[in-house]
């Protein structure tokens, strides 16, 4: 049985494509899915892509990949910079979670240069586009394989 990596996204990330394009790129989330599922393919694993634009839904997805997932790959978008629940569940859950930004959010406004959530990931890739989900599935792929 192949194994389960969640990819889990936050707010506004639906509206990849139209939203400041100059900042996010012009790929959609839905050729960002496509793209990681044939790179995870590769891995042997297997992807379940999600988005939400709700805080306690992200709190929800996290919490079931502790049965459900071996790995998460996570972009909250916005609630990167707000969100002490979401930190908490990614330490609850005791698995490897990589986050990721499409921007270089250190590179950007100073309220995008903290994040609540780096101190439970196991790995950050910011600045990279969407090829940054490819990437997190590279590294999350030799972690599982490794454990
Ligand atoms: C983002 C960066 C966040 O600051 C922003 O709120 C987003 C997207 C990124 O992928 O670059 O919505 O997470």
């Amino acid at each position: 049985m192949t194994a389960t990596v969640f990819v889990l996204n936050g707010p506004n990330l639906n509206l990849l494509g139209l939203r400041e394009p100059e900042v996010y790129g012009a790929d959609t989330l839905n050729d960002i899915e496509d793209r990681v599922k044939e790179r995870a393919k590769a891995h042997g694993l297997t992807v379940d892509f999600r988005q939400t634009n709700l805080e306690g839904q992200l709190v929800d997805w996290v919490q079931e990949a502790r049965t459900k997932a071996k790995g998460i790959i996570i972009n909250p978008a916005a609630y990167t910079h707000t969100s002490v629940a979401l930190l908490d569940a990614i330490k609850a859950v005791g698995i490897p979670a990589i986050e990721v930004h499409l921007s270089n959010i250190h590179a950007r406004e100073e309220f995008r240069h903290h994040s609540y959530v780096s101190p439970a990931a196991r790995g950050i890739i910011v600045g990279f586009g969407a090829y940054g989900y490819e990437l997190a599935i590279d590294g999350l792929a030799r972690i599982i394989t490794k454990a």
